[in-house]
Protein backbone atom coordinates (compact mmCIF):
# COMPACT_ATOMS: atom_id res chain seq x y z
CA UNK A 1 0.00 0.00 0.00
CA UNK A 2 1.08 3.24 -1.14
CA UNK A 3 0.42 6.54 1.61
CA UNK A 4 -0.14 9.72 0.61
CA UNK A 5 0.09 12.58 3.39
CA UNK A 6 -1.28 15.65 2.07
CA UNK A 7 -3.89 15.48 -0.79
CA UNK A 8 -3.33 19.35 -2.38
CA UNK A 9 -2.19 19.87 -6.05
CA UNK A 10 1.28 17.50 -5.72
CA UNK A 11 -0.65 14.56 -3.38
CA UNK A 12 -2.93 14.18 -5.77
CA UNK A 13 -1.19 14.35 -9.19
CA UNK A 14 1.19 11.65 -7.21
CA UNK A 15 -2.27 9.56 -6.25
CA UNK A 16 -3.31 9.75 -9.77
CA UNK A 17 -0.18 8.44 -11.15
CA UNK A 18 -0.77 5.27 -8.87
CA UNK A 19 -3.89 4.47 -9.17
CA UNK A 20 -4.34 4.96 -13.14
CA UNK A 21 -1.39 2.79 -13.21
CA UNK A 22 -2.48 0.20 -10.94
CA UNK A 23 0.59 0.47 -9.02
CA UNK A 24 -1.09 -0.70 -5.79
CA UNK A 25 -3.74 0.29 -3.16
CA UNK A 26 -3.45 4.01 -2.57
CA UNK A 27 -4.28 5.86 0.94
CA UNK A 28 -4.91 9.74 1.12
CA UNK A 29 -4.46 11.83 4.52
CA UNK A 30 -5.24 14.88 4.91
CA UNK A 31 -5.88 17.38 6.84
CA UNK A 32 -8.89 18.56 5.99
CA UNK A 33 -10.44 15.42 5.95
CA UNK A 34 -13.15 15.67 3.46
CA UNK A 35 -10.74 16.85 0.70
CA UNK A 36 -8.90 13.44 0.89
CA UNK A 37 -12.22 11.53 0.56
CA UNK A 38 -13.36 13.82 -2.17
CA UNK A 39 -10.19 13.20 -4.28
CA UNK A 40 -10.11 9.42 -3.43
CA UNK A 41 -13.64 9.02 -5.07
CA UNK A 42 -12.46 10.99 -8.40
CA UNK A 43 -9.21 8.95 -7.89
CA UNK A 44 -11.41 5.86 -7.65
CA UNK A 45 -12.70 6.44 -11.34
CA UNK A 46 -9.43 6.08 -13.07
CA UNK A 47 -8.46 2.92 -11.90
CA UNK A 48 -7.71 0.04 -14.95
CA UNK A 49 -10.70 -2.33 -14.98
CA UNK A 50 -8.19 -5.31 -14.64
CA UNK A 51 -6.94 -4.07 -11.77
CA UNK A 52 -7.76 -4.96 -7.94
CA UNK A 53 -6.32 -1.98 -6.80
CA UNK A 54 -8.52 0.72 -4.23
CA UNK A 55 -8.18 3.80 -3.52
CA UNK A 56 -9.47 5.32 -0.09
CA UNK A 57 -9.43 8.97 1.91
CA UNK A 58 -9.39 9.60 5.50
CA UNK A 59 -7.79 12.13 8.34
CA UNK A 60 -6.89 9.70 10.55
CA UNK A 61 -3.32 8.51 10.43
CA UNK A 62 -3.39 5.26 12.37
CA UNK A 63 -4.77 3.73 8.91
CA UNK A 64 -1.16 3.95 7.62
CA UNK A 65 -0.15 0.80 9.08
CA UNK A 66 0.94 -1.55 6.57
CA UNK A 67 2.14 0.81 4.15
CA UNK A 68 4.96 0.15 2.15
CA UNK A 69 5.91 2.94 0.90
CA UNK A 70 4.68 6.97 2.53
CA UNK A 71 4.72 9.29 0.63
CA UNK A 72 4.81 13.22 2.35
CA UNK A 73 3.18 15.67 0.00
CA UNK A 74 1.72 17.80 2.73
CA UNK A 75 2.64 21.39 3.28
CA UNK A 76 1.24 24.62 5.02
CA UNK A 77 1.96 27.86 3.20
CA UNK A 78 3.96 28.59 0.01
CA UNK A 79 7.30 30.31 -0.45
CA UNK A 80 7.90 33.52 -2.49
CA UNK A 81 11.85 33.78 -1.86
CA UNK A 82 13.37 30.38 -1.20
CA UNK A 83 12.10 27.21 -0.13
CA UNK A 84 12.72 27.55 3.75
CA UNK A 85 10.19 30.34 3.64
CA UNK A 86 8.15 27.66 4.58
CA UNK A 87 10.54 26.07 6.94
CA UNK A 88 9.20 26.78 10.36
CA UNK A 89 5.40 25.65 9.73
CA UNK A 90 6.52 22.88 8.03
CA UNK A 91 9.25 21.59 10.69
CA UNK A 92 6.58 21.60 13.50
CA UNK A 93 4.28 19.85 10.89
CA UNK A 94 7.14 17.13 9.64
CA UNK A 95 7.74 16.01 13.43
CA UNK A 96 3.98 15.54 14.43
CA UNK A 97 3.80 13.21 11.00
CA UNK A 98 6.86 11.46 11.45
CA UNK A 99 5.66 10.36 15.32
CA UNK A 100 2.76 9.13 13.93
CA UNK A 101 4.42 7.28 11.33
CA UNK A 102 7.38 5.93 13.89
CA UNK A 103 4.50 5.09 15.45
CA UNK A 104 1.65 3.11 12.95
CA UNK A 105 4.35 2.44 10.18
CA UNK A 106 7.93 2.60 11.21
CA UNK A 107 9.39 0.16 8.29
CA UNK A 108 7.69 1.94 5.61
CA UNK A 109 9.67 3.90 2.92
CA UNK A 110 9.15 7.23 3.28
CA UNK A 111 9.75 10.23 0.31
CA UNK A 112 9.59 13.09 1.25
CA UNK A 113 8.36 16.19 -1.05
CA UNK A 114 7.85 18.57 0.91
CA UNK A 115 9.95 21.92 1.44
CA UNK A 116 12.09 22.67 2.44
CA UNK A 117 13.30 18.81 1.25
CA UNK A 118 16.72 18.60 2.50
CA UNK A 119 15.90 19.76 5.71
CA UNK A 120 12.74 17.47 5.85
CA UNK A 121 14.22 14.74 5.18
CA UNK A 122 17.42 15.21 7.86
CA UNK A 123 15.03 15.65 10.65
CA UNK A 124 12.53 12.62 9.74
CA UNK A 125 15.66 10.29 9.31
CA UNK A 126 15.78 10.77 13.20
CA UNK A 127 12.20 8.89 13.27
CA UNK A 128 12.64 6.16 11.21
CA UNK A 129 15.16 3.50 9.42
CA UNK A 130 17.42 6.26 8.08
CA UNK A 131 18.28 4.39 5.06
CA UNK A 132 14.43 3.96 4.20
CA UNK A 133 14.04 8.20 4.44
CA UNK A 134 14.64 10.07 0.87
CA UNK A 135 14.14 13.01 -0.61
CA UNK A 136 12.65 14.11 -3.88
CA UNK A 137 13.51 16.68 -5.71
CA UNK A 138 17.28 16.70 -7.50
CA UNK A 139 15.57 14.04 -9.80
CA UNK A 140 13.30 17.00 -10.70
CA UNK A 141 15.76 19.35 -10.91
CA UNK A 142 18.18 16.65 -13.18
CA UNK A 143 15.04 17.03 -15.47
CA UNK A 144 14.71 20.34 -16.00
CA UNK A 145 19.08 20.61 -16.33
CA UNK A 146 18.46 18.19 -19.37
CA UNK A 147 15.40 19.87 -20.90
CA UNK A 148 17.57 23.35 -20.45
CA UNK A 149 20.50 21.46 -22.17
CA UNK A 150 18.55 19.83 -25.11
CA UNK A 151 17.24 23.65 -26.22
CA UNK A 152 20.97 24.77 -25.75
CA UNK A 153 21.85 22.52 -28.26
CA UNK A 154 18.21 22.54 -30.68
CA UNK A 155 17.79 18.71 -29.69
CA UNK A 156 15.10 16.36 -28.11
CA UNK A 157 15.59 15.47 -24.52
CA UNK A 158 16.67 11.74 -25.61
CA UNK A 159 20.16 13.07 -27.10
CA UNK A 160 21.12 14.45 -23.74
CA UNK A 161 22.14 11.63 -21.17
CA UNK A 162 23.76 11.74 -17.67
CA UNK A 163 22.17 15.28 -16.51
CA UNK A 164 22.34 15.41 -13.22
CA UNK A 165 22.06 18.18 -10.15
CA UNK A 166 23.45 17.58 -6.83
CA UNK A 167 23.45 19.55 -3.52
CA UNK A 168 20.09 21.59 -1.84
CA UNK A 169 17.15 21.49 -3.65
CA UNK A 170 16.93 25.45 -4.08
CA UNK A 171 19.03 28.35 -5.45
CA UNK A 172 22.16 26.97 -4.86
CA UNK A 173 22.10 23.45 -6.24
CA UNK A 174 25.13 22.20 -8.34
CA UNK A 175 24.06 21.11 -12.31
CA UNK A 176 26.98 18.23 -13.13
CA UNK A 177 28.15 19.74 -16.11
CA UNK A 178 31.42 17.56 -16.34
CA UNK A 179 29.35 14.11 -15.98
CA UNK A 180 26.28 15.59 -18.70
CA UNK A 181 26.30 14.18 -22.80
CA UNK A 182 24.87 15.52 -26.13
CA UNK A 183 25.29 12.67 -28.46
CA UNK A 184 28.15 10.69 -26.16
CA UNK A 185 30.12 14.02 -25.82
CA UNK A 186 30.73 15.64 -22.87
CA UNK A 187 28.76 18.99 -22.57
CA UNK A 188 31.88 21.01 -20.91
CA UNK A 189 33.43 20.71 -24.16
CA UNK A 190 30.56 22.00 -26.33
CA UNK A 191 29.66 24.61 -23.90
CA UNK A 192 31.64 28.28 -23.22
CA UNK A 193 31.65 29.85 -19.32
CA UNK A 194 28.99 31.68 -20.44
CA UNK A 195 26.53 29.34 -21.60
CA UNK A 196 27.32 26.96 -18.47
CA UNK A 197 26.72 29.80 -16.47
CA UNK A 198 23.48 31.29 -18.16
CA UNK A 199 22.44 27.39 -17.54
CA UNK A 200 23.50 27.24 -14.38
CA UNK A 201 21.01 30.22 -13.32
CA UNK A 202 18.06 28.91 -15.63
CA UNK A 203 18.09 25.44 -13.63
CA UNK A 204 18.43 27.06 -10.44
CA UNK A 205 15.84 29.77 -10.82
CA UNK A 206 13.11 27.41 -13.26
CA UNK A 207 10.97 27.65 -10.46
CA UNK A 208 10.40 31.48 -10.58
CA UNK A 209 9.06 31.06 -14.34
CA UNK A 210 6.67 28.37 -12.87
CA UNK A 211 5.65 30.90 -10.11
CA UNK A 212 5.16 33.54 -12.92
CA UNK A 213 3.16 31.32 -14.86
CA UNK A 214 1.48 28.42 -13.30
CA UNK A 215 2.55 28.42 -9.83
CA UNK A 216 4.55 25.75 -8.88
CA UNK A 217 6.04 22.19 -10.04
CA UNK A 218 3.10 19.57 -10.11
CA UNK A 219 3.14 17.07 -12.64
CA UNK A 220 7.44 16.98 -12.55
CA UNK A 221 7.47 16.80 -9.28
CA UNK A 222 4.80 14.00 -9.62
CA UNK A 223 6.17 11.62 -12.09
CA UNK A 224 9.54 12.03 -10.23
CA UNK A 225 8.33 10.59 -6.82
CA UNK A 226 6.13 8.19 -8.83
CA UNK A 227 9.12 6.28 -10.48
CA UNK A 228 10.37 5.87 -6.94
CA UNK A 229 7.54 4.63 -5.22
CA UNK A 230 7.24 2.41 -8.35
CA UNK A 231 10.69 1.07 -7.80
CA UNK A 232 10.27 0.45 -4.55
CA UNK A 233 6.79 -1.27 -4.78
CA UNK A 234 7.76 -3.44 -7.82
CA UNK A 235 11.55 -3.94 -6.50
CA UNK A 236 13.58 -2.73 -9.56
CA UNK A 237 16.44 -0.82 -8.45
CA UNK A 238 16.40 3.02 -9.61
CA UNK A 239 19.32 5.09 -10.38
CA UNK A 240 18.12 8.49 -9.65
CA UNK A 241 19.52 11.39 -7.92
CA UNK A 242 17.36 12.02 -4.71
CA UNK A 243 18.22 14.19 -1.18
CA UNK A 244 19.97 11.64 1.55
CA UNK A 245 21.70 11.30 4.73
CA UNK A 246 25.32 11.46 4.26
CA UNK A 247 27.71 9.55 6.36
CA UNK A 248 31.24 10.87 4.62
CA UNK A 249 30.24 10.76 1.30
CA UNK A 250 31.59 13.47 -1.29
CA UNK A 251 33.44 14.75 2.21
CA UNK A 252 29.85 15.57 3.63
CA UNK A 253 28.34 14.05 6.84
CA UNK A 254 25.56 14.67 9.37
CA UNK A 255 23.27 16.62 6.37
CA UNK A 256 21.26 15.29 3.81
CA UNK A 257 21.23 16.74 0.37
CA UNK A 258 20.89 16.00 -3.55
CA UNK A 259 23.57 12.50 -4.50
CA UNK A 260 23.02 9.95 -6.84
CA UNK A 261 21.58 6.49 -5.12
CA UNK A 262 20.37 3.21 -6.17
CA UNK A 263 16.82 2.40 -4.59
CA UNK A 264 14.88 -0.75 -4.32
CA UNK A 265 12.21 -2.31 -2.14
CA UNK A 266 15.36 -2.63 0.88
CA UNK A 267 15.20 1.80 0.59
CA UNK A 268 18.58 2.92 -0.72
CA UNK A 269 20.72 0.62 -1.06
CA UNK A 270 23.88 2.36 -2.96
CA UNK A 271 25.08 5.98 -2.86
CA UNK A 272 26.96 6.27 -5.54
CA UNK A 273 30.26 8.47 -5.18
CA UNK A 274 30.98 9.86 -9.20
CA UNK A 275 34.09 11.90 -10.50
CA UNK A 276 33.16 15.84 -10.24
CA UNK A 277 35.80 18.81 -10.65
CA UNK A 278 37.08 20.40 -8.17
CA UNK A 279 34.97 23.82 -8.99
CA UNK A 280 31.46 21.34 -8.80
CA UNK A 281 32.76 20.05 -5.30
CA UNK A 282 33.46 23.94 -3.70
CA UNK A 283 30.38 24.53 -5.30
CA UNK A 284 28.70 21.17 -3.56
CA UNK A 285 30.47 22.84 -0.04
CA UNK A 286 28.78 26.08 -0.49
CA UNK A 287 25.15 24.00 -0.85
CA UNK A 288 26.23 22.02 2.13
CA UNK A 289 26.98 24.40 4.37
CA UNK A 290 23.55 26.70 3.39
CA UNK A 291 21.29 23.19 4.10
CA UNK A 292 23.87 22.95 7.69
CA UNK A 293 22.86 26.17 8.77
CA UNK A 294 19.25 25.68 8.07
CA UNK A 295 19.12 22.39 9.86
CA UNK A 296 20.46 23.85 13.09
CA UNK A 297 17.80 26.38 12.35
CA UNK A 298 15.15 24.00 12.15
CA UNK A 299 16.17 21.99 15.08
CA UNK A 300 16.08 25.08 17.42
CA UNK A 301 12.30 25.59 16.61
CA UNK A 302 11.92 21.57 17.50
CA UNK A 303 13.71 22.25 21.00
N1 LIG B 1 10.49 18.45 -3.78
C1 LIG B 1 10.16 19.15 -4.85
O1 LIG B 1 10.87 19.20 -5.83
C2 LIG B 1 8.85 19.90 -4.84
C3 LIG B 1 8.24 20.34 -6.02
C4 LIG B 1 7.01 20.98 -5.94
C5 LIG B 1 6.41 21.20 -4.70
N2 LIG B 1 7.06 20.77 -3.58
C6 LIG B 1 6.48 20.97 -2.26
O2 LIG B 1 5.41 20.05 -2.09
C7 LIG B 1 4.56 20.55 -1.05
C8 LIG B 1 3.10 20.42 -1.49
O3 LIG B 1 2.85 21.32 -2.54
P1 LIG B 1 1.35 21.51 -3.10
O4 LIG B 1 1.45 22.44 -4.23
O5 LIG B 1 0.70 20.20 -3.26
O6 LIG B 1 0.68 22.26 -1.83
P2 LIG B 1 -0.89 22.41 -1.51
O7 LIG B 1 -1.67 22.31 -2.78
O8 LIG B 1 -1.01 23.62 -0.67
O9 LIG B 1 -1.25 21.11 -0.65
C9 LIG B 1 -0.80 20.93 0.65
C10 LIG B 1 -1.74 19.93 1.30
O10 LIG B 1 -1.18 19.53 2.55
C11 LIG B 1 -2.27 19.36 3.44
N3 LIG B 1 -1.80 19.36 4.83
C12 LIG B 1 -1.31 20.39 5.57
N4 LIG B 1 -0.93 19.95 6.78
C13 LIG B 1 -1.20 18.61 6.82
C14 LIG B 1 -1.03 17.58 7.79
N5 LIG B 1 -0.50 17.84 8.98
N6 LIG B 1 -1.44 16.33 7.48
C15 LIG B 1 -1.98 16.06 6.28
N7 LIG B 1 -2.16 16.99 5.30
C16 LIG B 1 -1.78 18.24 5.57
C17 LIG B 1 -3.21 20.51 3.12
O11 LIG B 1 -4.47 20.20 3.63
P3 LIG B 1 -5.71 21.23 3.72
O12 LIG B 1 -6.67 20.72 2.70
O13 LIG B 1 -6.23 21.08 5.12
O14 LIG B 1 -5.18 22.61 3.44
C18 LIG B 1 -3.15 20.49 1.59
O15 LIG B 1 -4.10 19.60 1.03
C19 LIG B 1 5.05 21.98 -0.79
O16 LIG B 1 5.87 22.00 0.37
C20 LIG B 1 5.88 22.32 -2.01
O17 LIG B 1 6.87 23.30 -1.78
C21 LIG B 1 8.24 20.13 -3.62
Amino acid sequence: MISIIGTGRVGSAIAFLCTSSGLDDVLLVNRTEKKAIGEALDLANTIPSNSSISVMGTGNYSKIANSDVIIIAASIGEHSAARTDMMSENTLMIKKIMQDIAKFAPESKILIVTNPVDVLTFLASKYVIQKNTIGVASSLDSSRFRFLLAHQFGTDQSHITDALVMGEHDDSMVPIFSHAKFGGTNVTELLDQNQIDTITSKVRFYWKDLRSTKGSSVYGIAKNTFDIAKAIINNKSLETPASVLLKGEYGFENLCMGVPITVNKHGIVKIHQIPITQNEKDQLCKSANIIKNNITQAEKLLS
